[in-house]
């Protein structure tokens, strides 16, 4: 059975930096599972806080691998040789970029080619991490489905809990079968801690972690540091680690 998480929440709340941290806390406590990170932000911001660099996308090759193919052509199989060819292998996990959005033109039938393809290469392992982009478009068009937990990440920011809230009721409405939506609290200061705890919970949220602003990771971030290397006395490490041991991961 592969565990499928998806990190979502407000532009620039620390969706990326907790995707990046999950990952860290899987490749270096759990030697078992096989891992793949999925970069779903056409922003593609998480190969950088991996330290990796990525030159294909899916979205580079979405729709160039399946034109002007014969009719008779298996596109499905086409598409999914493709797709491995752009997936990166490393040691402990791999990596998985799925580039550029949808452009003006139809790309239902590429998309619709695609779901099924992700649904056999995420069989493949066992826990899947999928950074998302801000706002809800991704949700509603399922790319990757049948996803396990939804960590919806909020800053102590009105705006960004009442995306939170927006996003849960989202996903309520479309029935994307969530097992346990949790929030996380991020960038948290002495100063909001409570205000914000209590906040989130009359919302009615299940809270996975309260991740402190960590003056550590602002400064990896600003010297364009991968965030995987963080030490491990990093409080947002700390956190996250937590986080990952209430997901069973
Ligand atoms: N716990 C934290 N402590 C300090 N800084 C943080 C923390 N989490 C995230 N940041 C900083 O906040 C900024 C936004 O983080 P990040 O890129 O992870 O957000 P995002 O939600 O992925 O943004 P986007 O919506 O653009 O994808 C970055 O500069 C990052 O270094
Ligand atoms: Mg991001």
């Amino acid at each position: 059975m592969t565990t499928k998480i998806a990190i979502t929440g407000k532009g620039g709340t620390g969706k990326t930096a907790l995707a990046a941290l999950l990952i860290r806390h899987i490749v270096r406590t759990d030697m078992d599972h096989v891992l793949l990170a999925v970069d779903a932000d056409s922003d593609t911001n998480l190969p950088e806080a991996l330290g990796e660099t990525v030159e294909m996308t899916v979205g580079d090759i979405r729709e160039t691998a399946i034109e002007g193919l014969p009719p008779d052509a298996d596109k499905m199989q086409v598409l999914e040789s493709k797709i491995y060819e752009v997936l990166i292998e490393k040691p402990r996990y791999d990596l998985l970029v799925m580039g550029r959005p949808d452009g003006p033109g139809c790309y239902c039938y590429a998309n619709n080619l695609l779901r099924g393809i992700m649904d056999k290469v995420t069989e493949n392992y066992d826990i899947v991490v999928i950074d998302t982009a801000a706002g809800m478009e991704h949700l509603s068009r399922r790319i990757i489905r049948n996803l396990d937990y939804l960590l919806v990440v909020t800053d102590g920011s009105r705006k960004g809990l009442s995306t939170a809230e927006r996003i849960r009721d989202l996903v309520g409405e479309l029935d994307l079968g969530f097992k346990q939506i949790y929030v996380v609290l991020n960038k948290v200061t002495p100063a909001n801690r409570d205000s914000l705890t209590k906040h989130a919970s009359e919302l009615g949220f299940a809270i996975a972690g309260t991740i402190p602003f960590d003056t550590m990771l602002a400064e990896y971030d600003l010297e364009g540091l991968a965030l995987v290397d963080l030490p491990d006395e990093s409080e947002a490490v700390v956190e996250t680690g937590r986080i990952a041991e209430l997901i069973g991961v």
